[in-house]
């Protein structure tokens, strides 16, 4: 059996083979579900670390990141190491039995780099340099910044590789920095010249003969920088392209260089969700540990569906392989204008919402509230008012729960429904200049997503052109960039027998952004037996459509378009929807083209929400999906508002984000991971609350 802490012994940067680590409760980083936070002793006198750690064995924390910020501390002159103080707080940890996360402090540069060397502060599009004084003020293309930032990492190494404390490394925090100065303009180039090879190429590739743009040798080219009007679409998406490689290579730099000094730990970085800078997909087989940082708003309607997709990201990102929820609220940020708190039940449920999808740690931001500093009203386990508080109460029963969930470590989640998601179709179709700027790649995603997740039906997201076989249902709901290999991946899943469904606006453009030639989607004519010519902004009022009376599965009520709509005809597949009216009206809205038990429907518009459920639904059925509870997914039989179901290896988890007692239906009569009390089949769930249920007892 390979655990997560094996991955130490392979080579850097090659993702660990994938292993089913079944029912024995060995996590990602040992034994059961990690829990704690950041943790900055660096921010404190010596007097409160050993409170710090009595509390924390008391919460039940045992894991700690340590040292994000604290480059000024341990480097507060050029050159000088000051690590006395580290020593002694891994040593306390550890002699109460947390692990520590040991961060590189490299995301935030001490105010001498800057002073002493200007180049290594970013410049924004504007050709502003931004100061120190706040934090991220490095450019991930300086040379400098990434040498001091590789020679800290050494020695932090050095000193800690066989530190009993250090289970895991984190290089940098959060890495989204963009900079468009000199020093990135000359790596830019250095990057379009391996990708294009010849100005001529680069040339034809943008498409520069478009105002005047053809460039004579790559000197000529720059970052998009502030410009009188639109810039080539191709250049800022090359641009965004070079930007994650750009920041991978920081992180790489750092991460090879704490391998090489001895290091045998995994190695991670924390990710954000769908985090516009990043290019997660090329990231994901650098780290050993996918990680990521999760703040959904509590004032969206929307958060648990929201958040759930995230979290089946990161499991995708890792392969199915667990992964790491490193940082959340336990109640307010402090970085929105009004920080609605969430309640530590509802920190309880995303966390137990967190393990329900493959993750084998839930961490903080932070341990410790902040006395001084931008982030003194964030909420933390450890709040100003001390342990004798409601979220500290909160963090202990959140300790003992999450012990009691070691049966889950290392389980997988299976799913049968895959969901195209690319950053390079996202940033592209984000590009200004469109038929609308309403339509967003995100939210469509999250729409479609949310059908799944009303019906207890988890979703791996898929990287366009990758395998799809294990997919019953495979959901396209905007992919703008399509290259061939993705397109006949969809081909490949139909032809087995796959439900794909895809959304307009989809396979408009190739990987440089040039608008593919012909009736649309190009590459996908054939499989979706409808063809078009025209994308059109639709009005405000929605645009009525009318549902064909030979549709079995019709959903009842009345249906519209809004937002984009495409003027199709059928070449063969079964027109569902009609456009009733407008410049559309008497077009094909929706469309379903059989191909033997497999079948390609498209949607040529953004519908109303019903109308989208009725479709994935009827897709799931006929796919034969089933949902966690084991039953078939039944067009119209959502799961009760706000309830969650996952099943994640042989545990059922029940998550009730909504405002009502939810009743439902198990399959068993099952037990209460977390209390032991046996659940009948016919059971209740209470707002805020969630069961995690196995056959047989526990204990
Ligand atoms: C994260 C960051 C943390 C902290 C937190 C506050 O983005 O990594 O250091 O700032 O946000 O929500």
């Amino acid at each position: 059996m390979k655990r997560f802490d094996d991955v130490a012994e392979r080579v850097p940067g090659q993702t660990p083979e994938t292993s089913r680590l079944s029912g024995t409760g060995s996590g990602t980083l040992g034994d059961g579900i990690c829990f704690g936070g950041d943790y900055n002793p660096e921010q404190w006198p010596r007097e409160t670390w050993a409170e710090d750690v009595e509390l924390m064995v008391r919460a039940g924390v045992n894991l700690v990141t340590v040292g994000v910020f604290s480059w000024s501390t341990i480097e507060p002159s050029p050159g000088e190491r000051r690590f006395e103080w580290l020593d002694e707080v891994l040593d306390l940890l550890h002699g109460s039995g947390i692990a520590v996360d040991l961060a590189t402090p490299t995301a935030s540069p001490p105010p001498w780099l800057g002073i002493r060397y200007p180049e290594t502060l970013p410049v924004d599009r504007d050709g502003v340099r931004l100061a120190a004084g706040s934090r991220n003020h490095y450019s991930p293309a300086s040379v400098v910044y990434r040498e001091h930032a590789r020679a800290l990492a050494v020695d932090l190494a050095r000193r800690y590789a066989k530190h009993p404390a250090v289970r895991l490394w984190h290089v940098g925090n959060e890495y989204g920095e963009l900079d468009y100065g000199d020093e990135a303009a000359r790596e830019f180039r250095g990057w379009l010249q391996r990708r294009y090879g010849s100005i001529e190429e680069l040339n034809d590739a943008w498409g520069t003969a478009v105002w005047s743009q053809g460039y004579g040798s790559f000197d000529e080219v720059l970052p998009p920088r502030k410009a009188p009007y639109l810039i080539n679409p191709a250049q800022s998406l090359d641009f965004r392209r070079y930007s994650s490689d750009q920041l991978l290579t920081c992180f790489r730099e750092q991460r090879d260089a704490i391998r090489a000094a001895g290091a045998t730990q995994p190695i991670t970085t924390n990710f954000m969700g769908f985090f516009p800078p990043v290019d997660y997909w090329s990231w994901a087989g650098e780290v050993d540990v996918i990680a990521d940082d999760q703040y959904p708003d509590p004032a969206s309607p929307h958060a648990a569906s929201d958040t759930a997709l995230v979290q089946d990201l990161m499991r995708s990102l890792g392969d199915g392989r667990p992964w790491l929820l490193m940082e959340q609220a336990i109640g307010a940020v402090s970085w929105r204008k009004h920080n609605l708190p969430r309640s530590v039940d509802e920190a309880r449920l995303n966390s137990l919402q967190a393990v329900a999808r493959g993750a084998d740690g839930v961490c903080f931001f932070q341990w410790r509230q902040a006395r001084t500093g931008p982030e003194r009203f964030h909420s933390a386990l450890l709040p100003h008012a001390g342990a004798d508080t409601e979220v500290f109460r909160g963090a202990e029963r959140l300790g003992a729960d999450l012990k009691r969930l070691r049966p889950v470590a290392g389980e997988r989640v299976d799913a049968r429904v895959g969901i195209l998601f690319d950053w390079p179709s996202w940033w592209a179709a984000e590009e200004p200049a469109r038929p609308t700027e309403r339509h967003s790649t995100l939210e469509q995603l999250r729409r479609w997503y949310r059908v799944l997740w009303r019906h207890g039906v988890p979703a791996d997201v898929v990287r366009p052109g990758a395998d799809l076989r294990g997919y019953h249902v495979v959901l396209v709901p905007h992919s703008y960039l399509l290259e061939p290999r993705a397109a006949d991946r969809l081909r490949e899943a139909v032809s087995r027998s796959a439900q794909v469904v895809v959304g307009a606006f989809s396979g408009v453009a190739d990987a440089n952004a040039g608008i593919l030639q012909g009736r649309f989607p190009v590459l996908l004519r054939d499989l979706v037996g409808v063809s078009g010519e025209e994308w059109m902004a639709l009005p405000d009022e929605p645009t009525p459509l009318s549902l064909d009376a030979g549709w079995d599965a019709a959903p009842r009520g009345e249906h519209s378009a809004s937002v984009l709509g495409e003027r199709l005809r059928s070449d063969g597949a079964d027109v569902l929807a009609t456009f009733g009216d407008g410049p559309l009206a008497g077009h094909p809205a929706v469309t379903r083209n059989r191909h033997g038990a497999g079948a390609a429907w498209y949607l040529g518009a953004v519908v109303s929400d019903a109308l989208l459920a009725a479709v994935l639904e009827a897709a799931l059925h006929d796919a034969g999906i089933e949902n966690a509870l084991g039953g078939r997914v039944r067009p119209g039989k959502q799961l009760p508002d706000g309830l969650e179901v996952v099943r994640r290896g042989p545990a059922l988890f029940l998550l009730n984000h909504g405002r009502d007692t939810a009743e439902l239906e198990l399959p068993a009569t099952l037990h209460d991971l977390m209390t032991n009390e046996r659940i009948d089949r016919a059971t209740a769930l209470a707002p805020g609350t969630a069961l995690v249920l196995i056959e047989g007892r526990t204990t």
